[in-house]
């Protein structure tokens, strides 16, 4: 495989996710022996506190927004995580101007590309994970931009599946920037067997969405929403290989790289013609 590899995490709708898979879809990989390399978009700074904790711009002299600003490489903004092999570029409250501050950039779509090229250490890692704020904005333009694939986290009831389609139409409009970037796959989360609506909607987005939708689903899981409270990663809070979201994770990781070494291999045949 080509590396790194670069995944951006989306959906505009907040709470299904998306923060949560980075962080533990990550870790499963690294746990794997993947070098991995997660990156916080989002100035919520959820990513940030479920891995490292509270993070401030006075814990910095230099930050992810003043790197996007002045269009610079993140070298120095990656720190190490306390799972061997997933690092992280933590996100500050003031990356909330960002968005603002993009607009009148030249290029304005393209920067945060511009500052990966810039990034000697983009080249240690088999992959990039980037985790999204849940908007349709400029930050998440960028991130489109500066990736190989996108994946979309959608929870398993009725209003999140409708909100596909918004998304799926806006992803559409950025192909025109980016035509090389494809999608990985929806991943249903929230997950509950005994919920008549889970059931329905898993039925219609396999029927509508055919292979883009992964096998493995997150299921509801109570410790999941205790872990990044102190700063552990699914499989250290379960620690137990039979954990329910030990068990989810590990099967999404060994999907996610058998996805992708499929779209590959079809990537390197369309380019040797
Ligand atoms: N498997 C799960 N079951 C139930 N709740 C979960 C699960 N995983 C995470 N959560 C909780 O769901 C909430 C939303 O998750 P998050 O990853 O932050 O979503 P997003 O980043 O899309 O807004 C968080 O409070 C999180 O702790
Ligand atoms: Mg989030």
């Amino acid at each position: 495989m080509r590396s790194p590899i670069i995944i951006s995490v989306v959906n505009h709708k907040g709470g299904c996710l998306k923060t949560t898979v980075t962080a533990n879809l990550g870790a499963a990989l690294a746990r794997a022996g993947k070098r991995v390399l997660v990156i916080d978009l989002d100035a919520q700074q959820n990513l940030t506190a479920s891995l490292i904790g509270p993070y401030t711009s006075e814990n910095a002299q230099f930050t992810l927004y003043d790197a996007l600003i002045d269009e610079l490489g993140l070298d120095n903004l990656i720190l190490p995580t306390s799972t061997a092999g997933l690092d992280i570029i933590p996100v500050t409250e003031e990356f909330a101007g960002a968005d603002l501050s993009l607009v009148s950039a030249v290029g304005r779509e393209g920067i945060l590309k511009s500052c990966f090229r810039k990034t000697k250490a983009l080249a240690d890692y088999d992959f990039i994970l980037l985790d999204n704020p849940p908007s349709i904005s400029l930050v998440v333009m960028n991130s489109l931009v500066a990736s190989d694939y996108f994946i979309v986290p959608c929870s398993a009831e009725y209003l999140p599946m409708v909100g596909l389609t918004l998304l799926a139409n806006s992803v559409e409009q950025m192909r025109k920037l980016v035509p090389n970037l494809q999608s990985l796959g929806v991943i249903l989360t929230m997950f509950s067997r005994n919920e008549r609506i889970c059931r329905q909607v898993e039925n219609t987005l396999r029927r509508e969405l055919a292979g883009n939708i992964f096998d493995a689903k997150i299921r509801v899981n109570t410790k999941a929403k205790s872990a990044p409270s102190v700063q552990k990663t699914i499989f250290d809070y379960e620690n137990s290989s039979k954990g329910r979201g030990t068990e989810d994770f590990t099967e999404l990781a060994a999907e996610f790289v058998e996805r992708l070494e499929e779209r590959e291999n079809q990537f390197l045949m369309a380019a040797n013609g």
